[in-house]
């Protein structure tokens, strides 16, 4: 009763952001992603009679018996499990470690005791753990449809990984933590005085851009993501509490990527409640834009990332 799981990080266009119910995770808006490549959790779960208790690790333990409960629960055995976990990126920074954490907990944990789930159940199961951890189950480009309940609320591919090979640019600025995580700083997304004119034009939005990148144009579709972007960050900035994530070189390097536009190297940013960024770019670009990346002050690292698949069992 052993299994082992690779999850990606997600990256999300079209933000998740605030709950219609926090208890089932439900979104107010449905939300769209890539996966990428590498960046990933490894996560292996053995179910155990000897063990009493669970034996898990990580920055919040509880959260995770919580998600084995519901995986005993669903499959009616009285076992403990015995979890190992590792990103191969650092946590709460901005990089989304819950989805991948999530979802492969999710993927792992189900096979091991002895369940096999479609797609669709992965997805709705993981989200219940945390809600951007849906979309890291299926391949590519993804979309999860805020649905209505816990049954219609799931993350789906809406194309492959080869459909267009845009390149996902990582910009690790600081390895210092955030002081609020999503699930706190969505509770208080309401209390913008934003925050409704933003669900009203989702749902557009979510329409327009998948229009583009059917069509791979990528000045269109980088327009509206970095513009989501900023919409969500500014729901964040006018809460209460108000949210900052960013940090001073978060800036410059929105800044930069805005530069470099003007001068015609084009790439747009999106960043999620971190101070990290994640720039899109055509695969012609990349190289010119890790090297002026690497250069800015307080640039740590820049991963080279690609559009992956989703998550997957190892043999
Ligand atoms: C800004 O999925 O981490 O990254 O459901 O409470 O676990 P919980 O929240 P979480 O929120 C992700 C927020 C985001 C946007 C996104 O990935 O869509």
């Amino acid at each position: 009763m052993k299994a082992t799981a690779f999850a990606p990080v997600n990256v999300a266009l079209i933000k998740y952001w605030g709950k219609s119910d926090e208890k089932l995770r439900l979104p107010m808006n449905s939300s769209l992603s890539v996966n990428l490549t590498k960046m990933g959790t490894v996560t292996t779960v053995e179910w155990k009679k000897a063990l009493k208790q669970d034996v898990v690790s990580g920055t919040d333990p509880g959260r995770v018996v919580e998600h084995l409960n519901r995986i005993r629960q669903l499959a009616k055995i009285d076992l403990r499990a015995r979890v190992e976990t590792k990103n191969n990126f650092p946590e709460s920074v901005g990089l989304s470690s819950s989805a991948s954490s999530f979802a492969a907990l999710t993927l792992a944990a189900t096979a091991a005791a002895g369940l096999k789930l479609e797609e669709k159940e992965l997805s709705r199961l993981a989200r219940l753990g945390s809600g951007s951890a849906c979309r890291s189950i299926p391949d590519g480009w993804v979309e999860w449809q805020k649905g209505r309940s816990d049954e219609t609320s799931y993350a789906k591919s809406i194309f492959t990984k080869d459909h267009w090979d845009l390149r996902v640019l990582v910009v690790l600025l600081s390895q210092k933590e955030k002081k609020v995580s999503s699930t706190d700083g969505q509770v208080v997304a309401e209390t913008s005085a934003f925050f409704k004119e933003r669900i009203n034009g989702i749902d557009k939005k979510i329409k327009q851009i998948k229009q583009e990148i059917k069509q791979k144009n990528f000045t269109a579709m980088g327009e509206i993501m970095e513009e989501e972007c900023l919409n969500m960050h500014a729901i964040m900035l006018t809460g209460k509490p108000s949210l900052i994530y960013w940090l001073p070189e978060t800036v410059r390097v929105m800044q930069a990527v805005r530069e470099w536009r003007e001068q015609g190297l084009e790439s747009y940013f999106t960043i999620n409640t971190g101070q990290n960024v994640f720039v899109f770019c055509l695969p012609k670009d990349e190289e010119e834009l890790v090297r002026r990346l690497d250069k800015i002050e307080g640039v740590i690292e820049v991963k080279r990332e690609k559009i992956g698949k989703g998550a997957k069992l190892f043999a």
